[in-house]
């Protein structure tokens, strides 16, 4: 590994996503903690915040016109939906060789943007300094689709149930202990932003029905899938294993996995696997922790990739570890 050491400054770094990247870099031999964004908790220390951070650093409230002077070599944007504009205009102006990961929904269908869902985009990664992070769900919806896409003969219908922390940390009613107690909440039925990422990054119109769960965190994505041609599960289950041989982050199992071992984990699985009595109807399952394979970890492998570090420098082992 280059010897090199990086500095990275977490914008939005109170939220449920600044801080498991702030635990990877707190792990990262090739990164350091230049400065974290908070307007709440502006003053307070990191580590009394952060159990795995063990430096001085303490959070600030940085303009967000004033981000690009601090000089960083990687700026992170773990900031709701809409807020990135200012901060990536002052970059661009001041200092456009800073590398920029976005893990809101910003910049996902801009094309001067990368979009980085390794596992299917890093052969196209070529030098960009501005990286955007897939959406949670649309992680888990390309994995679980991306080996069966010549074989579909219609829309995939993908139901999605995620938890709590997918809803960030702004109070709503998904994210609400209370109402979510003994419950499962629907919402945005159609036309959810992920629908919209998914069916344009794999060029296929996908349906997708998300709900939030009372557990904190992971989703579980069970896509059904219609098959142009009749299909046996074990042929099936195959293509997947081989399309995935070489991923350390994606496990390919046999059941149908559950979200609750998934949860604190860096990778995806995908199992399940089951077909109609014609062959031509597929149900798959894929899970992963929402804030790790689906935000964090999958932020920490772009910035890996972009610094030419090894691509899972930080990362604990996924797949050769034991399932819980
Ligand atoms: N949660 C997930 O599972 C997940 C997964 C993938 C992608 N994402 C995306 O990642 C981003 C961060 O998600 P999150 O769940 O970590 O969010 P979050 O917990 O709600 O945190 C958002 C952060 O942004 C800051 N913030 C909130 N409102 C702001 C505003 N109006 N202007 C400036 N800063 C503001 C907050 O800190 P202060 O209020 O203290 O400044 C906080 O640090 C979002 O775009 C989300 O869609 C989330």
């Amino acid at each position: 590994m280059s010897s090199k050491t990086f500095s990275i400054g977490i914008i939005g770094a109170r939220g449920h996503t600044g801080a498991e990247l702030i635990r990877l870099v707190a792990a990262h031999p090739g990164l350091e903690l230049a400065f974290v964004s908070s307007r709440e908790l502006a003053g307070q220390r990191v580590a009394d915040h952060n159990d795995a951070y063990r430096g001085d650093l303490r959070f600030e409230n940085i303009a967000h016109d004033q981000v690009a002077a601090r000089g960083a070599d990687v700026v992170v944007l773990a900031l709701p939906n809409g807020k990135s504009g200012e901060i990536v205009a002052g970059i661009d102006a001041t200092a456009p060789g800073t590398l920029v990961v976005d893990l809101s929904a910003d910049h996902r269908f801009d094309p001067s943007w990368y979009y980085g869902l390794p596992e299917i985009t890093r052969g196209d990664y070529a030098g960009q300094k501005r990286i955007s992070n897939p959406g949670c769900y649309a992680t888990a919806m390309q994995l679980a689709i991306w080996p069966m896409l010549e074989f579909l003969a219609g829309p995939p219908q993908c139901f999605g149930v995620s938890g709590y922390s997918g809803a960030g940390t702004t109070p709503s009613d998904r994210n609400n202990p209370e109402l979510l107690r003994d419950n499962l909440m629907p919402y945005s039925l159609v036309g959810h932003v992920h629908e919209r990422e998914v069916s344009a990054r794999l060029g296929v119109p996908v349906e997708f029905m998300p709900h939030v769960a009372p557990h904190f965190r992971g989703i579980t994505m069970t896509v059904n899938m219609w098959l142009r041609e009749p299909l046996k599960a074990d042929w099936i289950r195959a293509r997947y294993e081989q399309r995935y041989a070489g991923e350390p982050l994606v496990r390919v199992v046999e059941e149908a996995p559950w979200v609750s071992r998934i949860a604190g984990r860096h990778g995806v699985e995908i199992g399940g696997f089951t077909v109609s009595a014609d062959g031509k109807r597929l149900v798959v399952v894929s899970t992963e922790d929402n804030l790790l394979k689906g935000a964090a970890t999958q932020a920490m492998q772009n910035i890996n990739i972009a610094l030419g570090l090894p691509e899972l420098a930080a990362i604990p082992p996924f797949k050769e570890v034991a399932r819980g």
